[in-house]
């Protein structure tokens, strides 16, 4: 039998796990919401548009980010993509859908304008999770989807500036004419870039340099949440620029680039998707908020996991750059980059049932 202390003591515990539970699990979401990315205002209000017409949430996210997949100034992501070291746009993306607990995903897939939609097929339509390289194109022209040559010109143009501008210590590089190897002056690129490239805008050949010399990770993540509180998500990207064929990034891996848990919510990222790798930044989240935290507390848990991996260096972690979003079952929602603050402002995409809208950010370390 309990005495009164040992009773009061097993009330109040049970009270902080009933509090805690409720906190984490929260109820049924009344008002769908949709969040993203940066770069996915559009792909948050194509998606709510989807779910308010009472389309499935991963149809509804698919189709948000089927406009930047398919967008081709968008050179972080699906057509326009920057291309790999050979010159070859290689496609990373994952889905999961909440309702069924299930996933697919694809890898290092080419000549598909959207991969989101090839991840679908492998869920739907397999028994597998994950198809990689060119067992993933054959999987999606059988599907009768055509092979096609995503390189557009502005992405081939910074393919070529940085091919051209990778050099030898003495100075030398095989893909520059002799006289231009012998006359290089890394240090005004702009003359000798509209010199080689007359018919290219210097805006675009400004843009190329940057490319060349700070390879993107770019990448879109969108997760969407119904009024009966069903979540789904998706990750899509053409990965790191200039990178190793074969390279497959966080974005196509189930548990890193993105985790659904329907009881939970769900967790994505973008940015140097090793570092999400080496901590399952996208099941971290979701396992933070399932014991308790909020999701602002959650994305910056991971943070502090990604910062760990460099025993919180800031001078090597001011070089990498990384953001985790979470959207809890309740509708509830944050995003957290690893530098931010008033000198380099992040900001996430938020639809709720109006016009998309980007709200900040939280951060772990402030930029100087
Ligand atoms: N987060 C995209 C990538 O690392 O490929």
């Amino acid at each position: 039998m309990m005495n009164r202390r040992e009773w009061i003591a097993n009330s109040t515990a049970l009270a902080a796990a009933t509090t805690a539970a409720a906190k984490q699990t929260g109820t049924a979401s009344k008002k769908p919401v949709v969040i993203s990315s940066a770069n996915g205002r559009a792909a948050c209000a194509k998606a709510m548009e989807v779910i308010r017409s009472g389309g499935d949430t991963l149809d509804a996210v698919i189709a948000g980010v089927n406009i930047v997949e398919l967008d081709p100034n968008d050179t972080s992501v699906g057509y326009g993509g920057l291309p790999n070291e050979d010159g070859e746009v290689e496609l990373d993306a994952c889905v999961m859908h909440g309702p069924t607990r299930r996933a697919g995903s694809v890898a290092a897939i080419h000549g598909i304008k959207t991969p989101s939609k090839i991840a679908k097929l492998v869920m739907d339509t397999t028994t597998h999770v994950m198809i990689v390289g060119e067992g993933a194109t054959k999987f999606a022209e059988a599907h009768g989807y055509k092979r096609e040559n995503l390189l557009t010109d502005k992405a081939r143009t910074a393919w070529l500036v940085w091919k051209e501008s990778l050099r030898a210590p003495a100075g030398f590089n095989n893909w520059t004419s002799m006289d231009q190897n012998l006359r290089a002056d890394a240090s005004s690129p702009l003359p000798r870039l509209k010199q080689r490239f007359p018919d290219v805008d210097d805006a675009t050949l400004a843009w190329a340099w940057q490319m060349a010399n700070h390879p993107t990770y770019g990448t879109i993540n969108c997760m969407g949440l119904n009024e009966k509180g069903e979540i789904s998500g998706v990750t899509t990207t053409s990965g790191l620029a200039w990178k190793i064929p074969g390279r497959v990034g966080d974005s196509p891996i189930i548990g890193a680039g993105l985790f659904v848990d329907p009881d939970v919510g769900g967790g994505g990222s973008t940015g140097v998707g090793e570092l999400n790798i080496r901590t399952a930044g996208g099941h971290t989240v979701v396992e933070s908020m399932r014991h308790g935290m909020t999701p602002k507390e959650a994305v910056l848990e991971e943070l502090k996991r990604v910062s760990h991996l460099y025993n919180d260096d800031r001078k090597i972690l001011e070089k990498l750059d990384i953001q985790f979003y979470a959207l809890r079952k309740d509708g509830e929602h944050a995003a957290g980059s690893l530098w931010g603050g008033p000198r380099a402002p992040k900001n996430y995409s938020v639809n709720d049932g109006g016009e998309s809208r980007h709200e900040p950010c939280v951060f772990l370390y402030e930029k100087a």
